[in-house]
């Protein structure tokens, strides 16, 4: 257990993004890391959703369940042992067996939807000839409880949509269904351990770890939510007060160059720049002659420059050799880290000639897979290689081989 005494936003304001910088004091746990490393955090529910969801299933709060850590009251277990934010599948399929024919409580709703889609189609619907909703109503396929659940469930598309935006709360309003609280411990998932990137050495800040986290919020069906750890950290958490539970998940291969002399290149867009704080941190605490180059970027400069200060410092002493920024949103077009690798690409070559390690932190999705490809076009270009040679390079020898092509994407 440990408690946090920071958490603080590091945007500025007038920024669409939540990025909080959050400080864990690891007490006398005797934990410890280095850097490339990644902390666990067990997130827990909010109260509110908690109690919401007991009222809304009408079950008794202090009634004893058990979970995978034990018995006890249905209150704590729904906040601390089981995911409630996001409704998943095997509830949604268990839906058939629970419904009652006049079960589901449609209408407004449905019939809005079904409006649009019409009026998407362009059909007669927008020349005004409407039909009563009464009419409407049972041509809506799934319009009977037990019909929608079948289109739910038969097809992976309407499966996924559907839970998209819903909780527990929301599919108890849609339907008229009724599950004992241990049948619904026994589908809802296991509470899941969350993982960050570490932000700091633990020699810099001996007994503390820190994390550089994008805090996740979205509204739907008129409620405020977000993802389950995030959220909790945000909100729930009091400075210095609360007991989080967290655990060390070590890396074997995200790590520095053993040789202190050694130059990296690290790409760390949006909260992809945690491990590299972490990561200059301790370059500058083991003082190595290797050379810094650090390629950063996210929607603009004046919402969006984590760690500035922080950042000059290092320039300003010599630090970091070089900073290259990809400030997305301060232009008509967008500007991306692999658009400033490539204006570079002359220099990053000799880097990679002259042995330098490249690191890439952040989005695995897209960004990761563009940076790749963008390596791969600066050996073509710089190296003289074919795509073959220039593959094989980046991919076998570089980082199968060598091992200095090293990824923390998620
Ligand atoms: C090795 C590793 C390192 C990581 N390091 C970092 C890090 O340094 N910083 C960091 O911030 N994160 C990091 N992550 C991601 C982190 O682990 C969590 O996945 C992230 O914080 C979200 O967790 P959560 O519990 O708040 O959200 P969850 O409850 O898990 O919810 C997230 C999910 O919400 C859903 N969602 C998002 N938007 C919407 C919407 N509008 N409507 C409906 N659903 C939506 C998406 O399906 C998304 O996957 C890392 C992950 C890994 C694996
Ligand atoms: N796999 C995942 O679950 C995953 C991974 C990373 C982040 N996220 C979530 O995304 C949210 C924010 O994450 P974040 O703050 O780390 O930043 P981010 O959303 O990854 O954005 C950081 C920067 O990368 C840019 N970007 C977008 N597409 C890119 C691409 N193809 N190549 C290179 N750069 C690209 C963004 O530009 P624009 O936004 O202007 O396009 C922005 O400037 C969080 O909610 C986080 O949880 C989820």
């Amino acid at each position: 257990m440990s408690k946090i005494t920071e958490c603080y936003i590091l945007n500025g304001e007038g920024s669409k993004k939540e990025t909080r910088h959050i400080v864990f004091d690891l007490g006398d746990s005797g934990l410890d890391y280095k850097v490339g490393d990644a902390l666990g955090v067990f997130g827990e529910n909010p109260e509110s959703t908690v109690d919401l969801l007991i009222e809304t299933a009408g079950w008794d709060k202090d009634q004893l369940v058990t979970t995978q850590n034990g018995k006890k009251r249905l209150r704590d277990a729904l906040k601390k042992d089981v995911e409630i934010h996001r409704v998943n599948k095997k509830y949604v399929n268990s839906l058939s067996q629970k419904i009652s024919t006049d079960g589901m409580r449609i209408t407004v709703k449905l019939i809005e939807r079904y409006r649009e889609s019409v009026a998407g189609n362009g059909s007669a619907w927008m020349g005004g000839d409407t039909p009563l909703e009464a009419e409407l109503l049972p041509s809506i396929p799934g319009d009977d409880p037990t019909g929608r659940v079948e289109s739910i469930t038969a097809d992976g598309k309407a499966m996924e949509d559907y839970i998209w935006s819903r909780d527990y709360i929301d599919v108890l309003r849609d339907f008229d269904v009724s599950y004992t609280a241990e049948e619904f411990i026994e589908l809802a998932d296991r509470l899941k351990p969350r993982l960050y990137s570490i932000a700091s050495s633990h020699d810099a800040h001996p007994g503390f770890v820190e994390l550089t986290v994008a805090i996740v919020r979205y509204s739907h069906h008129g409620r405020d939510r977000g993802g389950l750890c995030t959220v909790y950290m945000a909100d729930e958490v009091e400075i210095n007060k609360s007991d989080v539970g967290v655990f060390m998940s070590p890396t074997k291969s995200f790590v520095l160059p053993a040789d202190t002399s050694t130059d990296i290149i690290m790409v760390g867009p949006g909260t992809g720049i945690a491990p590299f704080r972490a990561f200059m941190e301790q370059r500058v605490h083991d003082g190595g002659t290797g050379k810094n180059w650090l390629f950063f970027g996210d929607q603009s400069e004046k919402t969006e420059f984590y760690y500035k200060d922080t950042i000059e410092d290092w320039m300003d002493e010599g630090n970091l050799y070089r900073f290259t920024t990809a400030w997305s949103r301060d232009q008509e077009e967008k500007i991306y880290v692999q658009h400033r690798l490539k204006e570079h690409g002359a220099e990053v070559w000799e880097w990679f000639e002259r042995g330098a390690y490249f690191y890439i932190c952040g989005d695995k999705t897209y960004m990761a897979k563009d940076v790749h490809r963008a390596l791969i076009e600066i050996a073509m270009e710089h190296g003289g290689m074919s795509l073959d040679d220039a593959t094989f390079f980046i991919e076998k020898t570089m980082m199968r081989e060598e091992k200095r092509y090293l990824r923390d994407v998620y």
